[in-house]
């Protein structure tokens, strides 16, 4: 049994893509991907329980763990010439079972990324609802939680089979859509902004740091969630005119715009409502509704509700073709390779991809599913980082105009720790649900991939 078989590094399938994307249309493939429920949603929970106004340091400690995945993730893009993301990076440095795995964890970050960003959406939509005197019954609000009397999460479920419907119909529109949305995201913060900016109040920074560092910690393993996506950038390096350069610029770009704005929006919502009010399912629309401006407030969560949708529908896009191009390797059966006639989409990938995501949206709290979801996608950042400092060995440093990751092997171990410490601050029930994952991954790998994989073939 050879569990590190490779694929060859300079194995590189052709393109019959449009090279068109240059670094802007990256960051804005990025922020689309990247700014969601993270911000609209999670930071409210993870400002009221774990890190009071002092949210806005954890935001910056996250944002340093991904900024380093960042660097390798950049220098893999840069260096190794192959389609397919972490996953085919992974093939060509550790071998198929890593490469599986990791392929794995990618593939449960997307899913379960789907069902947070509908799960937030939901919020959203209930939030707007309920300011227009309509409530839907207190079970269908939200995901299994039986002391809060909720068991199924309509919206969310809803919201799902939409999209999938949707990405298995008409791809292309439902991208083009990401830019348009990119500039309604950046305008419902500048709303934000500008406007909170007037009712902050000083006095509700005290206590900046009512958790501790503690909190400030526990808060940074929850809002990690708000830099998923990234990735992105890098998975669409075939449709860049100049990869090598732009491809880490653009996910840079990205991360550096975020981490900005996250850090201004925390700011001025807990300048605005005192921590304790905001653990509340759309907290960037109540402050605003806290303030009186109800109006404001219906306006910003009119917005949300656009944006969040088409961060859904870029995460099930991804997933979708992850999907497809781990069964064309082998690795998942035949049947998700089907591509629509008519449509050009992998349409049962897509499918397999919406009941399984519509399943978790409707069952688990939004909290649980960004924590699983932070979880599995750190366990595959530390796969990227160990790839570097292998790749490293097997091709030395890069060439000149590849991008170089600074300071190895230093500053990749330091990503490899930071993210395990990301790790160790969740919740034991994300390790319970985190192991049987893994096993999860394993026992398709040997029981079905190993036999099945195309390089068996060969
Ligand atoms: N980063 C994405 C979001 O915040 C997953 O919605």
């Amino acid at each position: 049994m050879d569990l590190f078989r490779k694929k060859e590094i300079t194995v590189e399938q052709p393109s019959y893509m449009k090279k068109s994307l240059k670094v802007k249309d990256l960051i804005m493939l990025g922020i689309g991907a990247i700014i969601g429920t993270g911000i609209f949603v999670v930071t409210g929970v993870a400002s009221s329980d774990m890190a009071g106004p002092a949210l806005t340091i954890s935001f910056v400690l996250a944002a340093i763990v991904v900024g380093l995945s960042g660097l390798s993730f950049a220098e893999f893009a840069s260096r190794v010439p192959v389609l397919g993301g972490p996953y085919a990076y992974i093939y060509v440095v550790f071998g198929e079972l890593a490469a599986w795995m990791t392929g794995w964890f990618l593939l449960c970050e997307f899913l379960l990324a789907v069902s947070s960003v509908a799960s937030g959406w939901s919020g959203y939509v209930q939030g707007f609802l309920n300011s227009l005197g309509i409530h839907l019954p207190q079970a269908l609000t939200a995901g299994y939680n039986a002391e809060n009397g909720t068991y199924i999460d309509l919206i969310a479920a809803l919201v799902v089979v939409f999209v999938t419907f949707w990405v298995s119909q008409e791809t292309k529109k439902a991208l083009r859509l990401n830019n348009l949305m990119v500039y309604v995201k950046f305008g419902i913060i500048a709303l934000f902004v500008v406007f909170g900016l007037f009712f902050v109040k000083p006095d509700n920074w005290q206590p900046f740091m009512p958790f501790g560092f503690s909190g400030v910690f526990d808060g940074a393993a929850l809002v990690f969630f708000a830099f998923l996506g990234f990735d992105a950038v890098a998975m669409a390096a075939e449709e860049v005119k100049n990869p090598q350069k732009d491809v880490p610029k653009g996910i840079i770009g990205a991360i550096g715009i975020a981490t900005l704005l996250y850090i201004v929006v925390t700011l001025i919502l807990t300048g605005i409502v005192p921590y304790t009010e905001l653990g509340v399912k759309d907290p960037v629309a109540f402050a605003m509704r806290f303030v009186g401006h109800g109006f404001v407030g219906s306006v910003i969560s009119v917005g949300a509700i656009l944006t969040l949708l088409t961060v859904t529908i870029s995460m099930m896009y991804s997933l979708a073709r992850l999907l497809y191009a781990i069964s064309k390797d082998g690795l998942l059966p035949k049947f998700m390779q089907k591509i629509d006639p008519k449509h050009r989409t992998p349409k049962n990938a897509t499918m397999v991809a919406g009941v399984i995501a519509l399943v978790f949206a409707a069952a688990f709290p939004l909290q649980m599913l960004a924590e699983l979801t932070n979880i599995v996608a750190l366990a595959y950042l530390i796969m990227v980082s160990l790839g570097i400092l292998k790749l490293r060995k097997m091709i030395g440093k890069p060439k000149p105009g590849e991008f170089k990751m600074p300071w190895v092997p230093v500053l990749p171990c330091i990503s490899i720790l930071s993210c395990l410490f990301l790790m160790s601050r969740l919740k034991p029930m994300t390790w319970i649900i985190f192991a049987i994952t893994l096993v999860i991954g394993l026992l398709i790998y040997f029981l079905y991939g190993y036999r099945n994989s195309s390089l068996n073939k060969k």
